[in-house]
């Protein structure tokens, strides 16, 4: 049985298919990271590149399954600005433009809760219209991952589609016991954290890697500082001192720092710390137009709710999201790279590829292998049945 997998991350959901005996046939992910993690435990070459620019046609004919975990930021209630503009909820469209043109017998998508919600369930009744649209009966299912074997509250919203003339009803068993965050990462406890993998006994854990933030406090800019008008500033001065950005890298022996304080753009332009900007000035000789705005900082409180939350031990954790996971019971880090993939219920020789922050990242966006590879099997059951 044949899988195309969209938007596939580090592979949680393809994983749980994958394991259920499907057959990977393409995937698709933008995040070079999240590939390097895919290729090394699917075993599989997967796309890089943005789906908005692959053609239908470089996508293998007669899958028997689409997935298509579409990203969910845009659609997000922990994210103020959702709305049915923002450009992200249109990337189901992709899934959509697939579906259309490949006709799998079975889609399946999956995405936060706030979706339902989102602009008083228009979007959702969008999503099952144009699904019906193109020939395809969408069912909507909202579970919790921790009635399912996973050891961590994940409320999700599943999409499940099949062809009109077909009839799909997902039918989960909810398991017997609810398993804890001690059941699932005590024995980690006394581990030291480590970039490199660690030889305990006759075991080796890998990625046992953790943030160690965990104050309420942090040094923040005293006054309130535009990224956009330092960069263009800087950008002035630098071509009055006629000088490369790689230059200005090899004299702070940085790779390409120096790149990000010169481009305007949300996701990876910065503005130099305190020490750099003196260094900087130095260099380049600007005046004293932000001097104060860039070095002046002060202490300042961490406002995000769930940055200061520790974990409890002997309930499933709270949902392991994206960013900063929750500070470990022992109160001197937050949970490691491990301990998260365990609570998402990744085996132990699933190997995560990329910085701290990255692989973070790529466990919170997956869906829990455990409860894909229960969704793969009644998938399968249908295929069997239907021609
Ligand atoms: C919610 S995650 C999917 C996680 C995956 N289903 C799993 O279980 O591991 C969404 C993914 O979509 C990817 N993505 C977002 N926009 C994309 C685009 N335009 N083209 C390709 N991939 C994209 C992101 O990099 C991210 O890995």
């Amino acid at each position: 049985m044949k899988i195309i997998s969209l938007f596939s991350g580090c592979g949680g959901l393809d994983l749980g298919f994958k394991k259920a005996g499907f057959n990977i046939v393409w995937a698709n992910d933008f995040d070079k990271d999240a590939v390097k993690t895919y290729q090394k435990n699917l075993g599989m070459e997967i796309v890089l590149g943005d789906i908005t620019k692959i053609s239908s046609s470089n996508i293998p004919d007669n899958p028997d399954v689409v997935l298509g975990g579409f990203p969910c930021q845009g659609f997000s209630v922990a994210n103020n600005k959702r709305s049915m503009e923002d450009k992200r909820n249109f990337l189901y469209k992709e899934l959509l433009r697939v579906v259309k043109d490949k006709k799998p017998k079975v889609v399946l998508g999956e995405n936060v809760k706030g979706i339902l919600s989102m602009n008083k369930g228009k979007v959702i009744d969008m999503i099952i219209s144009d699904f019906k649209d193109i020939g395809y009966k969408l069912k909507v299912y909202k579970i919790d991952a921790s009635e399912y074997d996973v050891p961590q509250k994940r409320e999700r919203v599943l999409f499940i589609a099949v062809k009109n003339n077909n009839e799909f009803t997902l039918n989960l068993k909810k398991s017997s016991k609810i398993k804890t965050v001690k059941d699932t990462i005590f024995d980690l406890y006394n581990l030291p954290i480590s970039y490199n993998p660690i030889i305990d006994n006759d075991r080796i854990i890998y990625n046992h890697i953790a943030s160690t933030n965990v104050h309420d406090k942090f040094w923040g800019r005293k006054y309130k500082v535009n990224q956009y008008d330092i960069c263009d500033y800087l950008k002035k001065w630098r071509k009055k001192a006629a000088i490369s950005t790689k230059k200005i890298d090899d004299i702070f022996g940085y790779k390409h720092t120096a790149g990000h304080w010169f481009r305007k753009d949300n996701n990876s332009g910065s503005i130099p710390k305190p020490s750099d900007w003196w260094k900087l000035k130095g260099i380049l000789k600007f005046d004293d137009t932000y001097d104060k705005h860039v070095t002046e900082l002060e202490e300042k409180e961490i406002k995000f709710e769930q940055s200061l939350r520790i974990t409890n031990w002997d309930t499933p954790s709270d949902t392991i999201t994206a960013t900063s996971p929750e500070i470990h019971i022992n109160k001197q880090r937050r949970l490691s790279v491990r301990e998260c993939a365990r609570l998402q219920t990744f085996p132990d020789d699933f190997i995560f590829k990329g910085s701290l922050n990255s692989m973070y990242r790529q466990i919170g966006n997956a869906v829990p292998p455990v409860l894909s590879f229960k969704l793969a099997t009644q998938i399968k059951d249908f295929i069997k049945n239907v021609n």
